[in-house]
């Protein structure tokens, strides 16, 4: 009688090891998510989008409110139990901390979260392939030094394929930190000084994710307005004039840039917006809130009125810009009449899109231990109204262009078989007919109708 052997387990050393990337928080993280698991990719790690199969769980954090903190913990308890589940399976899964909550509590994750094997700050990405090894060495790792070297000189490039995987659209870092210390804020703790990237890597970059297909690029930066650095010219250039270089790259249709400040908003960046026809208009410009008393209480370093000014510079510019920004309710010491102020604003400007904030306190930031505190209420009644009065905006610049024709980008297939979704200049999701043209085709679109936050539209 033969032996019945038990079927055989694929040789687990002979599997590709799998890393799942977990990002929270703003932009800036999806794209340091990109680039980490492509330098992983480099080291033989594929991605997966199922945690459970996960050999290296990474997840990229965001530290700037409480909540967004908070949420890494609550994420660890069910990773915890995951790593135990795959442990009895005879599997290791190692636990990676990136990004701003990283770079803000160090060490201190290690000890709030055992489960966690490795902490590394933005600063230190390229390292990432060099500390995996040694985590899977046995050793516990934990980097937040502000490397001195450039990152992305050392990240392995962009990967094509990977590019291709990710659509028409795609983020490209180049400025990153800040030197603002807006009072309430954690950026520059977490994400360090300002630091633009060189010209030539931009451009570089931009090429290679044209050559991967790519029709769209949003340049981020903390502070992406105040980026410069030396053109091949020899001359310094602002980010008007590096906007102008990658609008020749072949393949590159739109070029859009997020966020701005408005202290760093130039002239030959408004004039961009005027004479570029490749830059969207659409500009996130916060100003977070209406009240002269409040602003110079946050360092914003500007007035109500000057952000009004800016912005009637701008649209005479560019008439049909779309305007979005950011707020905060009840930063300490703020009043109902501050807060008044702030819808005055709101009011004034006629914003597309915008987000908004209950002020969180930060640990480490001079407004967290201010006295004039505001009732958590407070912040939630005028949360609500603003909100509605910022959603009542959204609605009336989404009617506005109905009957209108505008170009679309065409990103991807929608939800519903036969249809595809498009983005406007406006960055409004426009839903069309899937006859209407292929993703990567930008197609004139005339707009029928309003759903929820979604345009509709046939091809013109
Ligand atoms: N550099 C950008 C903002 C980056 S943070 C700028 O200067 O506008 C993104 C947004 O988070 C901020 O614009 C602000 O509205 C909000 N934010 C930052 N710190 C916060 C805090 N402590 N509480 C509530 N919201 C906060
Ligand atoms: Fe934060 Fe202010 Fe810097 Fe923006 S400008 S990242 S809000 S400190
Ligand atoms: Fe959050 Fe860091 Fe971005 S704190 S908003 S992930 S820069």
């Amino acid at each position: 009688m033969e032996l019945e052997l038990p079927a055989r387990e694929p040789d687990a050393a002979q599997q590709p090891k799998k890393v799942f990337v977990k990002t929270y928080g703003c932009q800036m993280n999806v794209y340091d998510s990109q680039r980490m698991a492509d330098a992983l990719a480099a080291d033989g790690y594929v991605s997966t989008h199922t945690v459970e199969d996960a050999d290296l769980v990474l997840l990229n954090t965001c530290h700037i409110r409480e909540k967004a903190a908070e949420k890494v913990y609550s994420e660890l308890g069910r990773i915890r139990q995951l790593k135990a589940e795959r442990a009895a399976a005879g599997r290791e899964t190692l636990v990676g901390i990136a990004g701003c909550v990283a770079q803000a509590e160090g060490g201190e994750i290690l000890r709030r979260a055992p489960v966690v094997d490795l902490v590394i700050g933005p600063q230190s990405y390229h390292r990432l392939p060099d500390h995996i090894r040694r985590v899977r060495g046995g050793d516990k790792v934990v980097e937040t030094e502000y490397a001195i070297e450039d990152k992305f000189e050392k990240l392995p490039a962009l990967r094509k394929a990977a590019v291709r995987a990710r659509g028409v659209t795609a983020f490209l870092t180049v400025q990153e930190g800040c030197d603002k210390f807006c009072t309430f804020c954690v950026v520059p703790y977490t994400r360090g000084s300002e630091v633009s990237r060189p010209v030539h890597q931009i451009v570089a970059e931009a090429e290679r994710l044209a050559e991967a297909g790519v029709r769209e690029v949003t340049l981020l930066g903390q502070n992406v307005n105040a980026w410069h650095g030396e053109g091949p010219d020899g001359v310094e250039w602002g980010l008007g004039r590096l906007l102008f270089r990658l609008a020749e790259i072949p393949g590159i249709a739109r070029l859009r840039y997020t966020t701005s400040h408005p202290r760093d908003m130039d002239d030959a960046l408004i004039a961009a917006h005027r004479d570029l026809p490749a830059l969207m208009p659409y500009l996130h410009l916060p100003i977070q809130s209406g009240s002269d008393r409040i602003l110079k209480a946050m360092n914003r370093r500007h007035k109500a009125d000057d952000y009004l000014r800016l912005i009637e510079r701008i649209r005479a510019a560019r008439p049909d810009m779309a305007m979005s920004g950011d707020f905060i309710v009840g930063f300490p010491g703020e009043t109902d009449a501050d807060f008044e102020d702030t819808l005055r604003i709101v009011r004034e400007v006629g914003y597309a899109q915008a987000f908004s904030f209950k002020y969180s306190q930060r640990p480490g930031t001079p407004a967290a231990d201010h006295e004039l505190q505001v009732a958590d209420v407070v912040k939630d009644e005028r949360l609500q109204r603003l909100q509605s009065l910022l959603t009542s905006q959204l609605n009336a610049f989404n009617t506005s262009v109905v009957g209108r024709s505008c170009p679309v980008l065409i990103e991807k297939p929608g939800r519903k078989p036969g249809q595809i979704v498009g983005r406007s200049p406006w960055l409004q999701p426009v839903i069309l007919d899937e006859s209407a043209g292929r993703i990567g085709d930008i197609v004139d679109t005339r707009i029928s109708h309003v759903s929820g936050n979604s345009l509709f539209g046939q091809a013109a």
